[in-house]
């Protein structure tokens, strides 16, 4: 069976209840492919988690931008993968490259992260992704590579993992990475699964790409036969999101 399309919506650190009542509205109201065709989850700041919930349109889901790494307890700021559960959140991204570089997440915590939402019955958005620095020095793949073995060394199944591949240099600059450099990399990390975790993982584990994706450049990305869908954010605040969402067929 061929791998179902994946478009994802992280609405990172953004938005009033007005605004994120209006994004919903747009959604709800717009006319895309089924459920059995694209996939579609939205990932609003935790505060609108249960609103977004609440609201929602049935065939959408919704994600968390993070977890904690434990169960919960007493980690001040912190919100537990059983919250999410409990609140009915199927959906949770970890590892994003905002995190890792700003907030010093590292591979490993980033792992343990993964395998304790999977255990709790989340389903993870995992994100890897290389900077400008070592794109230019040539080392992406080892990058992104050591980035999943991390995730991979923690868990035993990736049945419920989406990988995203983020490139740093392409985030929120306008610079989306060219259909052709987004499939290499996609193409890569396929072979890493299918050397390293086996080749059922690989041919239905979904690589989905993130990085100034919006309306105009993702029927290009989609074509690509590595790319099984997207991780948009800042398109993803505005009507254009509803154009990624169909160029899933
Ligand atoms: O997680 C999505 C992301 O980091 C890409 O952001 O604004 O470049 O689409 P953006």
């Amino acid at each position: 069976m061929g791998r179902k399309f994946f478009v994802g919506g992280n609405w990172k650190c953004n938005g009033t209840t007005a605004e994120v009542k209006k994004i919903v509205t747009t959604l709800n109201e717009a006319e895309v492919p089924s459920e059995d065709i694209v996939e579609v989850v939205v990932s609003p700041p935790f505060v609108f988690l249960s609103l977004v919930k609440s609201l929602l349109r049935s065939d959408f889901h919704v994600a968390a931008q993070n977890c904690w790494v434990r169960k919960g307890g007493a980690f001040t700021g912190e919100v537990s993968a059983e919250m999410l559960v409990n609140l009915g959140i199927p959906w949770v991204i970890i590892g994003h490259s905002e995190r890792r570089l700003i907030l010093n997440e590292s591979s490993e915590f980033v792992g343990d992260k993964v395998a304790y939402a999977l255990s709790q019955g989340l389903k993870v958005i995992a994100c890897v992704g290389e900077t400008l620095e070592q794109r230019e020095s040539g080392s992406t793949v080892a990058v992104v590579s050591a980035q999943t073995k991390a995730i991979a060394d923690k868990v035993s199944s990736w049945e419920n993992i989406v990988l995203a591949y983020e490139p740093v240099w392409a985030i929120g600059t306008g610079k989306v990475a060219s259909p052709a450099q987004a499939q290499e990399v996609h193409f890569e990390l396929r072979k890493w699964l299918h050397d390293n975790v086996g080749a059922e993982v690989a041919a239905s584990a979904r690589i989905i790409y993130g990085g100034s994706v919006n309306g105009a450049n993702c029927k290009e990305l989609a074509t690509q036969p590595d790319v099984d869908g997207f991780l948009v954010g800042g398109a993803s605040l505005k009507p254009e999101f509803i154009d990624i969402i169909k160029s899933a067929t």
